[in-house]
């Protein structure tokens, strides 16, 4: 039997993940694609380390670029993570040696996509990420192959399991942010340094990297508008369900006339909407297309087994002999979009939370500014009188452009009534 063999430079969840699939699952993988996969080599930092899968007959080298020099060998995995440094040299001297490249590296992908794509390409070689947006989901292949005959306006997603789990238990369990984020810490869903996640910017590197299939682009992280979840209170999810919606962090590409947006930040989703009832650390990722209509893909985002399924697929795909351009089209026609900002390619509907010193007038000093900006109120809540000196009042508008009500909540933040910053969210339909 022939067989398929690879290098893999980490050995960490996802690396040791992938070659317990490759064990468990030998005789799936030689019957859907007639050949054996074989590891051949390792490479990680610390060569004494105790690792949760058995490496009989793979040979270790310290320094993972070395793997691509190895004869025989067809695939070299990274699975190390970063943009830069050892992770980027890996991959470029894969891809330069004519050897087939697989990752989960969403960073390295977002930022330097293009370049790797072109690479690949000018050696009649494969780059491969399926595990490097949304772990076990196929949106990759999805996008790129199932729905290549759409043309796709939309994508949109929870993409961060962490801040999914967090949102969901401020909901669910009615726990405080730090509360919530130390829970998904202790289940391990959560970094010790959970900056990337719950600041928004992992999600913005899959937002760019889902863009760029989507839309035959290069990525193009760096105009990713971000904002993250610190500033969402139990108070505005109990605020949401009340006007029957969730909060959830949504990465979201947009293609206008006016351009390409790409955003990451709390969204009000309605509660009839699939993305309401994704909760704790599952993602999901909705795609439109002209012909297909919508699609709605959901399942685990992260973690050893769902992120080592990914990543075998795209090794299964390369033993089988199938190719495909990196992002759809060939590298050299990946399109530079203009970027514009959220928002200015169409309307949306606003949430307001503002906090209020609890006197009359306050409520007709904020609907001045809101008339004088030709924004229109859909709702106002307000509960209660204050046992202390503020209250929060929250105002849902009717469609108005995001420059529009950022001018709005600006004024607002002004007035000698409003106490703190406002919160203004998007509710996306
Ligand atoms: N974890 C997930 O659920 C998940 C999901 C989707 C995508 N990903 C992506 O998958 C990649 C790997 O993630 P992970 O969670 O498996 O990371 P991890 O557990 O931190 O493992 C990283 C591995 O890289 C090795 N490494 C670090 N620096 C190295 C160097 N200079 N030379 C050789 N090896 C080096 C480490 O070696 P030692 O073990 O010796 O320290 C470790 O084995 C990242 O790009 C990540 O974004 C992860």
């Amino acid at each position: 039997m022939s067989t398929f063999n690879i290098a893999i430079a980490g050995l960490g969840t996802v690396g040791t993940g992938v070659i317990r699939l490759l064990q468990s699952n030998a005789d799936f993988i030689i019957a859907r694609t007639g050949r054996r996969i074989i590891v051949k080599a390792v490479s990680a930092r610390d060569k004494k380390k105790k690792r949760d899968c058995d490496m009989t007959g793979c040979d270790w080298f310290d320094d993972p670029r070395q793997l691509a020099q190895l004869p025989g060998v067809d695939a070299v995995v990274e699975l190390i993570g970063g943009a830069e440094g050892i992770a980027r040299e890996v991959a470029l001297s894969a891809l330069k040696s004519g050897k087939n490249f697989v990752t989960a590296n969403k960073a390295l992908l977002a930022a330097h996509g293009a370049e790797l794509a072109r690479l690949a390409e000018s050696t009649k070689i494969q780059l491969s990420f399926e595990a490097s947006v949304a772990g076990g989901i196929p949106i990759i292949k999805g996008i790129r192959e199932a729905m290549a005959a759409n043309r796709i306006n939309s994508v949109r997603g929870i993409l961060n399991g962490t801040c999914n789990y967090i949102l969901t238990r401020m909901q669910a369990g009615k726990l405080s942010f730090n509360d919530a984020l130390q829970e998904a810490q202790r289940h391990g869903y959560a970094e010790a340094d959970p900056a990337a996640d719950i600041d928004g910017h992992d999600t913005a590197r899959k937002v760019a990297i889902l863009a760029a299939l989507a839309f035959g682009a290069e990525p193009d992280f760096a105009s990713v508008e971000v904002e993250g979840i610190r500033n969402i209170a139990p108070l505005d999810l109990h605020f949401a369900d009340e006007l029957q919606h969730r909060i959830k962090l949504l990465g979201v590409a947009r293609l206008t006339e006016a351009g390409l947006e790409q955003y990451v930040g709390p969204c009000l989703v309605p509660q009839t909407s699939p993305l309401a009832g994704v909760d704790g650390a599952l993602n999901a990722v909705q795609v439109k297309g002209d012909f297909s209509g919508d699609l709605f893909f959901e399942g685990q985002g992260a973690g050893a087994e769902p992120t080592a399924s990914a990543v075998v697929a795209d090794l299964i795909d390369l033993a089988r002999g199938h190719f495909s351009p990196a992002f759809g089209i060939p590298a050299a026609q990946l399109k530079k979009l203009k970027a514009v900002k959220a928002g200015s390619g169409q309307m949306a509907c606003w949430y307001m939370r503002l906090q209020v010193v609890d006197k009359p007038g306050v409520v007709a000093d904020i609907s001045a500014i809101l008339r004088d900006e030709a924004i229109s109120i859909e709702s106002l809540l307000q509960h209660g009188r204050s046992q202390t000196e503020s209250v929060p009042v929250v105002i849902t508008t009717h469609a108005a452009s995001a420059e529009v009500m950022r001018r709005a909540i600006g004024k607002m933040a002004r007035l000698p009534t409003i106490i703190g910053q406002p919160c203004l969210l998007q509710i996306e339909n």
